[in-house]
Parts: C-alpha cells; sequence; structure tokens
C-alpha cells in the first residue's frame, strides 16, 4: 500500500524558520513543530493549526487561499510556492519552511513583497503612457482577439514573488527586473494603447538590469504556480530588442 492510499494519518515534522527583525533579541533559527496530518490539508491549513494551537506568534501571509492574492509565497523543502496551494500529502513529513529570499522579510515566513514590485513597476514605468487627452465619449478601442489574449496572458501574474526568489540572477543583482518585471514589460510593450515605441522600451530592456540579466537557468518557469510562458517572453523581448532601430 502506497503512502497517499494508507489510512493512518501520518504526524507531520515542521521545522520553520523564526525571525523577528523588529526584535533587537531576536535570533533567526529554526523551530520544530509536530502536527497530525489531516485529508486535503494545505500548508495554509497545517500554519493556521499551528498557530492556533501550538505559537500564536508564527508569523505568514495569506489572503485569498485559492492561488489568486499571491500572497502566501514561501520556500517549501527549498523551493518556492504558494502555501495555500501546497498539499501536505505531496510532501515528504519532515516539511522545511523558509521565506522567499530576495524579498524584505517582516518576520518568519512573511516578506513584503509590495514594496519589491512597486520600485520594479515605478523603474520601468510598466503602465499605460498615453499622449492623447482623456475622452470619456471616446468609443473603446478595438484589439485583435490574438493581441488581446497575449496580453492577457501577461496580466495573469499574481506577483506571488516565487519566480523571483528562485532567479538567480534576481538574487545576485538588486537592480534585475526578474521574471515578473520582464514578463510585465512585455506585457505594455506588446500594447497598442501604450505610446512609447520600440526604441523607448529598448533603453529600459535592453541591458543587464533588463532581458539580459536572465542567465537561463529557467527555474522561474518551473515554479510559477500561474504556469505563465516565461520563456516565451524572454524571447520575445529578446526578438524586440534584436529588431529595434536604436536612436544615435
Ligand atoms: Fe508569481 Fe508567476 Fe507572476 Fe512570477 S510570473 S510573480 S511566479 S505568478
Ligand atoms: Fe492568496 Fe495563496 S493565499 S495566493
Amino acid at each position: 500500500m502506497t503512502r497517499k492510499e494508507s489510512t493512518v494519518p501520518r504526524r507531520l515534522h515542521f521545522e520553520i524558520f523564526r525571525y523577528n527583525p523588529e526584535d533587537s533579541g531576536s535570533v533567526p533559527h529554526m523551530q520544530t513543530f509536530e502536527l497530525d496530518e489531516a485529508p486535503y490539508m494545505s500548508l495554509f491549513i497545517a500554519l493556521n493549526q499551528i498557530r492556533e494551537t501550538q505559537d500564536p506568534s508564527l508569523q505568514f501571509d495569506f489572503a485569498c487561499r485559492s492561488a489568486i492574492c499571491g500572497s502566501c509565497g514561501m520556500m517549501v523543502n527549498g523551493r518556492p510556492a504558494l502555501g495555500c496551494r501546497t498539499l501536505t500529502s505531496d510532501l515528504p513529513r519532515t516539511i522545511r519552511l523558509h521565506p522567499l529570499p530576495v524579498f524584505k522579510l517582516i518576520g518568519d515566513l512573511s516578506v513584503d513583497t509590495g514594496t519589491w514590485f512597486r520600485q520594479m513597476v515605478e523603474k520601468s514605468e510598466a503602465w499605460i503612457h498615453s499622449e492623447q487627452a482623456f475622452d470619456p465619449e471616446a468609443q473603446e478601442e478595438r484589439m485583435d482577439d490574438e493581441l488581446a489574449q497575449a496580453i492577457y496572458e501577461g496580466d495573469r501574474c499574481i506577483e506571488c514573488g516565487c519566480c523571483v526568489a528562485s532567479c538567480g540572477a534576481a538574487n545576485l543583482n538588486a537592480d534585475f527586473a526578474g521574471p515578473a518585471g520582464l514578463n510585465r514589460m512585455a506585457r505594455f510593450l506588446m500594447d497598442p494603447r501604450d505610446s512609447r515605441g520600440d526604441a523607448d522600451w529598448f533603453e529600459i530592456v535592453s541591458n543587464s538590469d533588463g532581458v539580459f540579466g536572465c542567465i537561463g537557468m529557467m527555474a522561474c518557469h518551473d515554479v510559477c504556480p500561474k504556469e505563465l510562458p516565461l520563456l516565451e517572453v524572454y524571447a520575445y523581448l529578446r526578438r524586440k530588442v534584436l529588431t529595434t532601430k536604436i536612436r544615435h
């Protein structure tokens, strides 16, 4: 009989990173917790049970519990994943949890992804730039179905930070746009409502903080919980850079 078919519940052994940067007496360490596994138990459920029954000071983030809000990214046995989407039945009995690297630590498993994503968006001005004055009477602009679908693909990013945490380049270079940043750039680059041309984007994308910062490890592609086509995004950006006429 396999483990998944077994009717005897497992006693899970959690090793969880603990550290409160706000507390001068706090020292980074791993704390262990034991918990009986329940059917269909996600890490969200397990961590809540630990907090409710064993240690109310344990910090971690969840909001939607359904892979939409992007707040529950954490390192699960060394791999970035969404806690709400990870079932304990898919993991060994010993489960090691760390906060995502790259992002500022708030405490224990909780990190501040918002500040990182905001600086990335501000640096690349990844929003629609329009030279037209706003006209509330204007007709909705039409868009080719295929292009709309391609833009929608990029917009499916939930900014969980898993790809950034898995990325060797983003771990080494704080200025690198990272997989999620490159995805966002591509999304606006292809949007005809953005008045910036390819040459404007060339300045932003074509350097070691942009698409040439990627060192090709492609872990981002393996860990993205929304299965975004990140490899296609990089290929699109590189093609754009190679075919852009540079301003002199
Ligand atoms: Fe998360 Fe995927 Fe977006 Fe990266 S690209 S932030 S892994 S949803
Ligand atoms: Fe929202 Fe996991 S709780 S993505």
